[in-house]
């Protein structure tokens, strides 16, 4: 069966911080569609990454779209400051949002693509009554927080489940997934309907992050 090919997004957390414009200048050369920046605050997660001057300054040398992901609690504080440092893609957490639907429609208002991500103990039915707010839905495959760890089976059948959903209710959201992506993995995640897939190591750790990225593509 003929499909689109999957969106990559290397995941930033992987990259040599102290080489990072070396390392955004080879996801500009590559097929890889987005950068995936982590965005953590050490209380909705038990890690901190990097925040708001990183963003602006890898936005100065990226040639493709900002694909944020924010890790945090209270999302909705940081709408405009994320704009503004130029997301073009902005995801917050459904288990961080108390009011989600306002803050997705204030993603989308301040000019950005407005997505949703889950927990891997977050069922999908969960975002029945907020799909059509969404552009994307972030399901993660491995427990947030940290980059390098092993691929949880159960994704790949929420990514199925949301498939449907999604489906079923008209919207247009892309599903993407995060957490211990590989050639592996990206295959089976693709096959059971991933439109995006992030992966950090797997891109990172390579000798060559160019032909993992093609590797990715081509599932
Ligand atoms: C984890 C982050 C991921 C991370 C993925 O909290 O959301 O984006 O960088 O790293 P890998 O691909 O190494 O699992
Ligand atoms: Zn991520």
């Amino acid at each position: 069966m003929n499909r689109m090919s999957v969106l990559v997004s290397p995941s930033l957390l992987s990259a040599d911080f102290l080489h990072l414009g070396r390392d955004v200048e080879r996801i500009n050369d590559s097929r890889a569609d987005w950068f995936h920046l982590d965005i953590m605050d050490g209380v909705f997660v038990p890690n901190l990454s990097y925040g708001l001057p990183v963003v602006s300054a890898i936005k100065r040398a990226a040639r493709k779209p900002l694909d944020v992901h924010l890790m945090i609690v209270q999302p909705e504080r940081y709408i405009d400051a994320f704009r503004q440092a130029g997301a073009d893609i902005l995801t917050v957490h459904w288990e961080a949002d108390t009011h989600l639907h306002r803050t997705l429609q204030s993603i989308r208002a301040a000019g950005m693509k407005a997505g949703v991500a889950l927990n891997p103990h977050t069922p999908v039915y969960l975002l029945e009554d907020v799909i059509r707010e969404a552009d994307l839905v972030l399901v993660m495959s491995v427990n947030p927080g940290f980059g390098g760890q092993s691929f949880i089976e159960e994704a790949v059948g929420k990514v199925r489940k949301l498939k449907e959903l999604i489906g079923k209710s008209g919207s247009k959201a892309l599903i993407e997934v995060d957490g211990g992506v590989n050639a592996e993995t990206g295959r089976r995640l693709a096959e059971a309907g991933a439109d995006v897939l992030v992966a950090g190591s797997f891109v990172f750790n390579a000798p060559d992050p160019g032909v993992v990225i093609e590797e990715l593509k081509k599932l």
